[in-house]
């Protein structure tokens, strides 16, 4: 039985011990590669729904003070532990929920979402998540977001199809973004910096490895075969030496997850 989506369906989701953010490690790696390399020593940055904030703390190395406001106490909590077995000290966890953002106002140069606009069950309440953000970021600061996009997903599937695979749904917490009805939204409020795929990434894991071997399911109940501690790693070495090198002219995005820049337009 699928589980309807909802906030508190949602909210449900992420204090179940049980739960995996991205079963993926690599990607995740990647995804905070491509973060970092907008972070700088000068930034005060709020990484909103940080989860257990081990993406959190690298940000925080690269940062003056970096800020983790996260609705789950589960992952607040493991969070918590995360920082005191570590170095860092300009780091605070707190708690917070993306659609009331009321105790901030132009506090940030950076704001950074990775994979939270997903987990708000409607395009109304995603709109008013990045409202929030616009207004909690100082004027010209960056809004950094790694989220999934319909389009980077039917595009993936498309060439799974062409290769007889089958399609990788959406998980039943997920809302994927469209992308026309995000740039529209933003117009005026932001101006758009850049988009990034994972194109090859995605490519060699998602589509080509994935003809000759298994991986079923998601989360804590994904199968795979063996090869795929393999394949992914040697994937994220290939897409971190060529990946910015090979181009998909007629689709910018292969894959669901992206990443999205974007500054504060003033007022
Ligand atoms: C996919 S996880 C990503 C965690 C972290 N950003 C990372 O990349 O490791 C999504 C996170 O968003 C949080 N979240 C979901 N809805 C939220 C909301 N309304 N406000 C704040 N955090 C939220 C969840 O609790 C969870 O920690």
């Amino acid at each position: 039985m699928t589980t309807r989506f909802t906030i508190e369906s949602n909210r449900e989701y992420w204090e179940d011990p049980n739960t995996i953010s991205i079963i993926d490690s690599n990607l995740h790696a990647l995804e905070i590669d491509y973060v970092s390399k907008h972070l700088r020593p000068e930034h005060i940055i709020a990484d909103i729904g940080c989860g257990n904030g081990n993406a959190t703390l690298k940000y925080a190395e690269r940062v003056k003070y970096c800020y983790g406001i996260e609705r789950s106490k589960l992952l607040r909590d493991q969070a918590s532990r995360a920082l005191q077995l570590s170095r860092q000290r300009n780091v605070a966890f707190r708690e917070g929920d993306i659609l009331d953002l009321s105790d901030y106002k132009e506090n940030f140069d950076v704001v950074v979402t990775q994979r939270v606009l997903i987990n708000l069950p409607s395009w109304e309440l995603q709109a008013r998540a990045i409202d929030n953000v616009y207004r909690c970021l100082k004027k010209g600061g960056l809004y950094i977001l790694v989220e999934n996009t319909n389009d980077g997903n039917d595009i993936m599937n498309a060439y799974r199809k062409k290769v007889g695979l089958q399609p990788i749904s959406v998980h039943w917490h997920n809302r994927f973004l469209d992308f026309d009805v995000f740039m529209r939204h933003i117009d005026k409020k932001f101006r758009l910096i850049e988009r990034h795929g994972f194109n090859l990434y995605y490519l060699l894991t998602r589509i080509y490895v994935q003809m000759f071997a298994s991986f079923v399911g998601s989360g804590k109940n994904a199968q795979a075969d063996d090869i795929f501690s393999k394949s992914d790693r040697a994937a994220r070495i290939l897409f971190e030496e060529i990946g910015d090198r090979i181009v998909f002219a007629d689709n910018p995005v292969l894959g669901p997850i992206q990443g999205i820049v974007l500054q504060r337009l003033q007022p």
